[in-house]
């Protein structure tokens, strides 16, 4: 059982991306619907869920915003509520034309010099966490480092209390990974999130400060500040959004690198290579998957659609699609061309891409510098997130 479902059979008539199968070896599973006549996979479970497994349909969902909604990016058993025209975490819950100014207000704050900032905070952050585990012969990948990075970076960007990172971490665990608990258990734990966060907004309202959030109580779209939702909900979407992601990111680099000592040792070698290693190390194991509401009932490509129906867009699945890549299954390191869909395609593509890929560079140079040679402690004993985000979260490493 997952949850309150059934273990699924039947995988194109029956699919479920919380199913404990999937979260451990979705690979097959890909392959299978990528192979069928009709590469979309349906399931009555959600209300209704459809799964279209190649790159050419995901982009196609990804880039039509009349015929698929981003009102919720999340499949539950219930449909959202969300107030339009926003979403509950805009920009990534907005359709246009709302989401366009809510994506640009936040740009700046994620460009390429802004997060070239927070390197060094990042890269003594990383040491801190291994000097914390000196000395031991086994590391966990997961818990002992990679879950701690975003959240400590994110904290800081955001300007909240840097002790409370494991009260974050659980906030993200039952928003995005627990998929399959009732509706009301969800609504608990989002009103948990929810009160701990106007905690922090009401803070900077009577202390403004140089940070994130201060930007977000000042910010302005269309000449008026934003709503109060507005300001929340893009809180909390950078904190679901930029946690469980890179956290995922760096952890499967890490449990490739343990398990490819070919790899490690040419990393090792020649550390000029990590920035294509880290675009291939994306595409391989993208962590994230996300969804849309069918806007009316419609026929796509054969598939009966019908309105509010979820859609998955499994950008995973589409690096994987050999239509799309060459050798997709292989991890090539310095792999050239390398267009990959891990940051989504379209107008929603990640606002967070340049803090992931410099909290992915500098938590894999550290390790590397510190454990030039290390390798998987067990295996099988390693455990991987189900539903839309996908890592490792228990990740033994021998480093001794
Ligand atoms: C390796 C790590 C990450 C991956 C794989 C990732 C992936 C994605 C994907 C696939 C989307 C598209 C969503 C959609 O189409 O509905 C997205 C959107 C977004 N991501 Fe990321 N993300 C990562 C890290 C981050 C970080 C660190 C942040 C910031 C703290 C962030 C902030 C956002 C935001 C704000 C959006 C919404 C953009 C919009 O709707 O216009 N992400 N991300």
């Amino acid at each position: 059982m997952t949850g309150n479902h059934p273990p699924v059979t039947d995988w194109s008539v029956d699919f479920d991306h919380a199913d404990p199968t999937y979260a451990a070896d979705p690979y097959p599973i890909w392959e299978e619907i990528r192979g069928r006549g009709c590469p979309v996979a349906h399931s009555d479970r959600y209300g209704g869920v459809w799964f279209p497994a190649t790159h050419e349909l995901v982009s196609e969902i990804a880039y039509d915003t009349e015929r698929f909604t981003s009102r919720s990016v999340l499949v539950t058993e219930g449909r959202p509520l969300a107030p339009a025209p926003q979403g509950i975490a805009p920009p990534i819950s907005s359709d246009p034309p709302f989401h366009h100014g809510a994506r640009r207000l936040l740009l700046p704050a994620f460009s390429p010099k802004a997060i070239e900032k927070l390197e060094p905070f990042t890269r003594a952050y990383c040491h801190e966490l291994l000097d914390a585990v000196a000395g031991r012969e086994v590391i966990d990948g997961a818990v002992d480092y990679s879950q701690h990075i975003p959240v400590r970076v994110i904290a800081k960007m955001l300007g909240f209390p840097l002790e409370d990172a494991d009260t974050f971490r659980k906030f993200v665990h039952d928003v995005l990974e627990s998929v399959d608990l009732p509706i009301e258990r969800r609504l608990e734990n989002f009103l948990e999130l929810d009160a701990y966060l106007t905690a922090q907004v009401e803070d900077h309202l009577a202390h403004p400060r140089d940070d994130l959030t201060s930007f977000l109580l000042d910010a302005e779209m269309d000449g008026a500040p934003l709503q109060p939702e507005h300001v929340g909900g893009t809180i909390v979407l950078l904190l679901l959004a930029g946690i469980d992601t890179t956290w995922s990111a760096i952890g499967s680099s890490l449990w490739h690198l343990a398990g490819h000592a070919a790899d490690r040792q040419r990393l090792v070698a020649e550390p000029e290579l990590l920035p294509l290693a880290i675009e291939e190390f994306l595409r391989a194991y993208a962590p994230v998957t996300m969804a849309r509401l069918v806007v009316d009932d419609m026929d796509f490509h054969g598939c009966p659609m019908k309105k509010d129906e979820w859609v998955l867009l499994p950008f995973p699945s589409a690096n994987r699609d050999p239509a799309a890549f060459d050798r997709a299954d292989e991890v090539i390191l310095d792999r050239e061309e390398n267009r990959h869909a891990a940051f989504g395609l379209g107008i929603h593509r990640c606002a967070g891409s340049n803090l992931a890929r410099m909290e992915m560079r500098v938590a894999l140079e550290v390790w590397l510098e510190r454990f030039p040679e290390f390798s998987l402690a067990d295996p099988a004993g390693v455990q991987w997130s189900g539903g839309q985000v996908r890592g490792p979260r228990v990740l033994p490493i021998h480093v001794g």
